[in-house]
């Protein structure tokens, strides 16, 4: 099979349907890529779908956040997170989605937006995700990525959260187990956002990583939702502490 047949097949993913009416949800970074992308299909699945991004309003954004409550928030405002956790009487979903990259001089503020924040906004809806109507209780989902098990030369910030989320993920799984909150992540691979868009248009660097990819394509942010869905569903309702890797194979390659 080559490139093409899999890059046909990026655009006829299947659509699983899920009933999250009623569901009570909030997905930091929800303005772009991955994170709107998860607040499509927990909308079009019913739930009440509450977005952050960094600007003022939604109307700063070009992106269709219709449907979507907006909350203005900086992740590397600790106190402002406290304030959004603690704002919600009751929720059934938590993505923590937003993340961004930063120069190695910017080290402690990669760490705090990518994973103190996480950490903070988790505990400060842990009263509101106890609280769940959900038959399988709250749930945490977290963004992990490739840069969570591989070195790289770039990001050491980045690298050193995104591998951290991996383990915070399994202790405020085991930590709040008993309270019926389930907590897993999504490892990403290389996923066509905003982010990743300079890399997309550098020839070179966009095929390299296609051709480390034994789906031989670059993911797209649906495909990250729609586990981002599942694992928040009752059919999930066993799962918890686990990162799912959602890499069309990236990393079950050794080269
Ligand atoms: N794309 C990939 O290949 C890939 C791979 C692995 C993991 N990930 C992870 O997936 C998540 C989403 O990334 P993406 O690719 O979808 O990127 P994206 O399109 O650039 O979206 C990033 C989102 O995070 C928000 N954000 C950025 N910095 C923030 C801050 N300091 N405080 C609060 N919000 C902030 C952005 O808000 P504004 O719109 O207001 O800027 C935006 O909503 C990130 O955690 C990223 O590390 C991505």
């Amino acid at each position: 099979m080559g490139d093409s047949s899999n890059s046909s097949r990026a655009g006829t993913a299947g659509r699983v349907h899920y009933d999250f009416s009623g569901a009570r949800t909030l997905v930091t970074g929800g303005t772009s890529g991955i994170g709107l992308a998860i607040a499509r299909v927990l909308l079009e699945a019913g739930a009440e779908v509450t977005v952050t991004g960094t600007r003022q309003a939604s109307s700063d954004y070009e992106a269709d956040l219709q449907g979507c409550t907006y909350r203005q928030l900086d992740l590397a405002d600790l106190e402002a997170v406290e304030r959004l956790g603690q704002s919600f009487e009751r929720l059934d979903v938590l993505v923590n989605n937003a993340g961004n990259t930063f120069s190695s001089e910017e080290f402690e503020r990669a760490i705090t937006v990518n994973l103190t924040a996480v950490h903070h906004l988790s505990r400060s809806c842990r009263p509101a995700l106890q609280r769940s109507v959900l038959q399988c209780g709250g749930s945490i989902v977290n963004i992990a990525s490739m840069m969570s098990f591989f070195g790289s030369p770039y990001f050491p910030g980045y690298g050193a959260a995104k591998a951290g989320i991996v383990q915070l993920t399994k202790t405020c799984a085991a930590l709040w187990a008993g309270e019926g909150i389930r907590t897993n992540a999504i490892a990403a691979g290389s996923i066509k956002t905003r982010m990743t868009q300079t890399y997309c248009d550098d020839r070179s660097v966009h095929d390299l990583i296609t051709a480390k990819t034994p789906l031989a394509r670059w993911g797209r942010p649906e495909e990250i939702a729609a586990a981002a869905l599942f694992l928040s569903s009752s059919g999930a309702g066993f799962i918890t502490g686990h990162t799912l890797v959602v890499d069309g194979g990236y990393s079950i390659i050794d080269t």
